[in-house]
């Protein structure tokens, strides 16, 4: 297999900074030499672009299914996935928060005059990788090779390469903690504390397990999450990030937390959160983004 961005697969970091650029322009471009300063070869560090400016990276084919991410509306009530289509998204992992700051600088400074800082948000982990509900996330994730079979694009032009999906999330924890813990656990369809999958009859076919644990022409919809939890105490959330070899998945899963087939299974959880930005982009593999950059 083409070799992929290794950061995809690096886990237990315990600090995360997402940046999201903007480039102007029609077509969009941005010089490779501006990316060459750039310290893109950490193996704790992701970049991806998006459909606009895939085009101008030399040696990356845009692979069939790069698109910009669209709008979910879900009828009345307020249910909406926004679209904030980014160029560029760079995700920086590491264990000292001051040097992943640094970094940080180091990418702005890099683009700047070439690239506009659309949005930033500084991640953490929280406990034995825990939601900002206190739910343990990451649980149902592929482990070990399953998590490339789920992410990397396996063979083909497009061999190492990763779909993304980016979205902040804005939590209402006062409305979420002022629910019974048992409500909760049928929010998310895992128990608290053990994150046991509820059961049976225990398990609504609203809760957000229910939701995206789905099948599509009788295949289970897996991606693999790296999702961290964002934000201040006066705008907690999460930051939702996945890859996926398909980039098909996370259209059918936003489908169906949104309920668009079927409005009664609406994943219950959209009442206590909700996202306020969302992009999709792809993550070249890792040789051909670096020869992309040199120029
Ligand atoms: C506020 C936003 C979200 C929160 C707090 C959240 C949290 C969780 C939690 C606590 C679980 C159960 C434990 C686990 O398996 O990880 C879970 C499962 C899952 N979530 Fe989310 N999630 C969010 C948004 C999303 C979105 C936007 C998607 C996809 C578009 C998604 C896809 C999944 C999938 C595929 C599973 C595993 C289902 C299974 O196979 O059991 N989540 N999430």
């Amino acid at each position: 297999m083409t070799e992929f961005q290794p950061g995809i697969l690096h886990e237990g970091s315990a600090h995360h900074i997402f940046l999201e650029f903007t480039v102007s322009g029609a077509p969009r471009f941005l010089p490779g030499r501006a990316l060459a300063i750039a310290p893109v070869a950490g193996g704790e560090q992701v970049v991806a672009f998006g459909a606009g400016l895939l085009g101008c990276l030399r040696g990356v084919a845009p692979p069939p299914g790069a698109a910009d991410f669209a709008a979910v509306v879900a009828g009345a009530g307020g249910y909406v996935a926004p679209a904030t289509q980014r160029d560029l998204f760079v995700w920086l992992q590491g264990e000292r928060r001051d040097e992943l700051f640094m970094r940080a600088l180091e990418w702005r400074e890099a683009l700047q005059g070439k690239a506009q800082l659309a949005a930033e948000e500084h991640g953490f982990l929280l406990r034995d990788s825990r939601d900002l509900t206190g739910f343990v996330d990451g649980s149902a994730n592929p482990q070990e090779d399953a998590r490339r079979t789920v992410a990397i694009i396996a063979d083909g032009d497009h061999a190492g390469g990763s779909f993304v999906m980016a979205q902040r999330w804005l939590h209402d924890l006062a409305g979420f903690n002022a629910l019974p813990v048992a409500d909760q656990e049928r929010v998310i369809g895992r128990t608290k504390t053990d994150s046991i999958e509820l059961q049976g009859d225990a398990m609504p076919a609203n809760s957000h397990v229910s939701r995206t644990d789905i099948k599509r022409g009788g295949e289970a919809v897996k991606i693999y999450r790296r999702s961290s939890p964002v934000g201040g105490v006066r705008d907690p959330g999460l930051y939702f990030l996945a890859f996926s070899a398909d980039s098909n998945r996370f259209r059918w899963l936003l489908e169906s937390m949104y309920g668009l087939a079927d409005p009664s299974r609406r994943d219950r959880l959209l009442g206590y959160s909700k996202p306020i930005s969302g992009s999709f982009f792809y993550a070249p593999p890792k040789a051909p983004m670096l020869a992309a950059f040199e120029r």
